[in-house]
């Protein structure tokens, strides 16, 4: 029999005394461990992996490292301390108590957003599956199972907020998180991009960058919600979120780094002799770039939304560091977009409460412009003469005002036909894809060696060095 104790599952929900929600786990936990053996990383399942795990959310217990099995990753669950006396910080009820219950009037408003939330967690674990038999080194294949077993921990998080809070249909919505399957033609993720899989290295430091850091903005919205418990949830999760696109920052940046150095090492710039010497081009580093950043800021949803609009007005779902506003109730302001409209491109005024997702995305763009420039100074540190450069917003979109429109990298409206003949310059092609992966064909297991297409970190895991063996490729 699985018997649910605080040992088992570290939490800071008095899960020992909470006799629903330890029955409705003991039904869960094992069908996510089913999940977790079928869909979760292939390989290494028995291996011994340097690992993080919360086990309370004090600032010397949220963060313990020690070889452990995934299997055995102890997923818990974790809310920040509660704030006595805390108030909506926005929307039409700001400044009234907030919800410890769901409201009924916006109980499938609410359940929506977690679901959605919750659906990208194993989502993301999924897309990733396959990236543990070519990695470029023992401390990244670690730092790709930190990312994986996290996000299984988000899982938990918001099957936590289901089985709590949303009674019979939260429970069958836990089931259904399990039970989709990213990519599947007939059961599909819930978001167009959670259903693209991250076949190679370069794809997953993209991922971890562009797409975790939509995450980031999603959860530090959420972070201000009204409804108290999903608040804290979200709280807690950025803690761990900040480490997923570390991964995807210095993993770019090592990149680019060992490119950068290899081509002024060898005195060569054209594209053709930086892959004879086995590097990724800076060109095609700008592509890949450009694919998932387009890719991510679909995830924000519509420019123009009515969803939005009543996210905020409830108190739901917030900005992004709602205290840095001065008007929390957002009910005078605009805000200027440019809009398709026939062809061209027409300023208008969007009442600012519908215009929430592009406030989000506003947010967004300034921290991955702040991550872009610090490749290109890597770059310039080399003495290269090239920059990355985020690509306009409506470039390559499909959702929102731009999906129905072509555009350059500037952002400039062009035919279909213009798109199509220039789609290779902007975007992997079939080729670079092939090239990509030809330089991740074999996984590199000694703790002394870097794969030749990527520099060697700074610094290793908790005050470990860069070799030290953060996984014990030898079945113990
Ligand atoms: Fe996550
Ligand atoms: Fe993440």
């Amino acid at each position: 029999m699985n018997i649910i104790t605080d040992d088992k599952i570290p939490n800071n929900v008095q899960l020992s005394s909470d006799r629903r929600l330890q029955r409705a786990l003991e039904a869960w936990q094992p069908q996510f461990l089913d999940w977790w053996k079928q869909m979760g990383p292939v390989g290494w399942q028995d291996k011994d992996i340097y690992l993080r795990t919360a086990i309370s959310v004090e600032t010397d217990g949220w963060a313990h490292f020690d070889y452990i099995k995934m299997p055995d990753y102890r997923w818990g669950i974790f809310l920040e301390p509660k704030q006595e006396g805390r108030v909506h910080g926005f929307g039409d009820n700001h400044g009234q108590p907030v919800w410890d219950e769901v409201p009924g009037e916006h109980r499938n408003m609410l359940k929506r957003l977690v679901v959605t939330q919750g659906d990208t967690e194993p989502a993301s674990v999924e897309q990733q599956r396959m990236l543990g038999a070519t990695a470029p080194s023992l401390y990244d294949l670690r730092n790709l199972f930190q990312v994986n077993v996290e996000e299984g921990r988000h899982l938990w998080a918001m099957v936590y907020l289901l089985h709590t809070y949303f009674g019979r249909d939260g429970r069958e919505e836990a089931e259904q998180l399990l039970a989709r399957r990213s990519g599947d033609v007939d059961k599909p993720r819930i978001l167009g991009a959670f259903n693209e899989p991250t076949s190679h290295w370069l794809s997953f430091f993209m991922f971890t960058m562009f797409t975790d850091r939509d995450g980031k903005y999603q959860l530090a919205a959420l972070a201000e919600s009204g409804f108290d418990p999903l608040s804290r949830t979200t709280r807690f999760m950025l803690t761990e979120e900040a480490h997923h696109m570390f991964v995807g920052e210095t993993g770019v940046l090592r990149v680019v780094d060992r490119t950068a150095q290899q081509m002024t090492e060898h005195k060569k710039d054209d594209v053709a002799a930086v892959r004879a010497l086995g590097l990724i081009d800076l060109p095609t580093m700008q592509k890949y770039l450009n694919l998932w950043y387009s890719l991510s800021l679909d995830l924000f949803g519509g420019e123009i939304s009515s969803n939005a609009a009543s996210y905020f007005a409830t108190g739901i779902k917030g900005r992004a560091k709602e205290e840095q506003f001065e008007d929390h109730e957002a009910l005078t302001g605009s805000y200027g977009m440019d809009v398709p409209k026939e062809g061209a491109l027409v300023h208008e005024d969007v009442p600012l409460r519908n215009a929430m997702n592009e406030v989000l995305r506003d947010a967004y763009v300034e921290d991955c412009q702040r991550g872009v420039d610090k490749w290109n100074r890597t770059i310039k540190s080399h003495g290269v003469d090239f920059e990355l450069k985020l690509p306009s917003r409506r470039f390559h979109r499909h959702i929102g005002i731009y999906a129905g429109i072509c555009t350059d990298l500037n952002g400039t409206i062009i035919t279909k036909e213009a798109f199509e003949a220039k789609k290779d310059e902007w975007l992997p092609s079939e080729a670079d894809k092939t090239y990509v992966k030809s330089l991740m064909q074999k996984p590199i297991w000694d703790p002394k060696q870097m794969a030749n297409w990527i520099a060697a970190p700074k610094q290793g895991i908790k005050g470990r060095p860069v070799d030290f063996e953060y996984v014990r490729h030898e079945p113990s």
